[in-house]
């Protein structure tokens, strides 16, 4: 537990991952770093005024770049945070986690955690050992946020660089820049300004307490695939990944998740043969919908409305876990 926090102060569990907030230059004048290099333990002493917001409880998870979140990580972290949030004692729940996926695992948490009390993952663009580190300001936020009354039934939500976003909304933007984290749709969830918080509209779809998918029973998640369009596309890496026993195909297409002749043919009959594939966009931005120049009704098609396409391969894993029908699919995408 945190040193010197009141004991009226809310309980705030934090589960580190890893990730860059974790990690440590290899050398002074290096740009190159070893990301998951500190504890969770390191990184709060780093921040004594955490002190002041909340009593903090830790667990290391997993200690890994994010690039490495796997499966095996989602259903453990999935099942901490449920644990942490089902017990009374706990106000709200601070994930530390890489940036390179963070956006996956905080829709994937957003889906299959039940509870209306916040969660929140944190990260940073920058090494704690770096000139001007963003992690400590991120860490704090962070827990300013999940420690804060208002925060109960907005879903699982990104802290960093002063932004609260929307798991659903939220995605990585810039390989490098503090203000990597982008919400293209429908905007921010709200700011934090040295633990001040800001909220504006809240989130839209269905998610957390309201979310119908449940990891009870499962080990695993069916296997999907992500296949990236592009000019002059052959049909060989959808067939590829049919072959390798995908139940479902997203395709991040091009424009409104556009293919050209000789995917679409392959994606088409993929799903002649049962497997679910959504049409997604390799945009950044927009809206993917139905029977605009594909005709999803004939070819059997999905399309992802406005999740990118790791998000969609997300949802629709969740999704094959409670139906094959792709209608039933496509109202998925539509609520979530
Ligand atoms: C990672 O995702 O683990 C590395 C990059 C980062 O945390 O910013």
């Amino acid at each position: 537990m945190s040193a010197n926090a009141q004991p009226s102060l809310p309980r705030i569990r934090v589960l580190a991952t890893g990730g860059t907030i974790a990690g440590a230059q290899t050398g002074d004048s290096s740009r190159g770093y070893q990301a998951a290099a500190f504890s969770i333990d390191a990184l709060i002493a780093a921040v004594p005024q955490l002190a002041t917001l909340a009593r903090l409880d830790v667990e290391q998870v997993a200690a890994i770049g994010s690039q490495d979140i796997d499966e095996a990580t989602w259903f453990k972290l999935a099942a901490r945070t449920q644990a942490a949030l089902d017990s009374p004692e706990i106000a709200g729940v601070v994930i530390t986690h890489g940036t390179d996926t963070m956006e996956e695992t905080a829709f994937f948490l957003n889906l299959v955690v039940h509870s209306a009390k916040p969660i929140v993952l944190v990260g940073a663009m920058r090494p704690a050992t770096a000139i001007s580190a963003d992690g400590p300001m991120n860490l704090y936020n962070a827990v300013a946020v999940a420690a804060h009354p208002d925060m109960h039934g907005r879903g699982v939500l990104v802290v960093a660089n002063d932004e609260i976003h929307f798991a659903r909304e939220v995605a990585k933007t810039n390989t490098t820049q503090v203000g990597t984290f982008r919400a293209t749709h429908r905007g921010l969830a709200g700011v934090v300004n040295a633990g001040r918080l800001h909220l504006y509209a809240p989130p839209v779809r269905r998610h957390t307490h309201t979310s119908e998918f449940s990891l009870a029973g499962l080990t695993a998640l069916p296997r999907v695939d992500i296949v990236y369009a592009h000019a002059g596309m052959g049909r060989e890496l959808i067939d590829a990944a049919v072959h390798a026993g995908a139940r479902g195909l997203v395709i991040a297409g091009v424009g409104d998740g556009n293919l050209n002749a000789a995917a679409l043919a392959a994606a088409a009959a993929a799903a002649r043969n049962g497997v679910a594939v959504v049409r997604a966009s390799r945009t950044g931005g927009g809206v993917v919908e139905r029977n605009i120049e594909i005709d999803d009704d004939r070819l059997g098609l999905l399309a992802a409305d406005e999740l990118n396409p790791q998000k969609a391969r997300v949802l629709l894993q969740l999704g094959l876990t409670r139906t094959d029908d792709p209608r039933v699919l496509q109202e998925f995408f539509f609520a979530y």
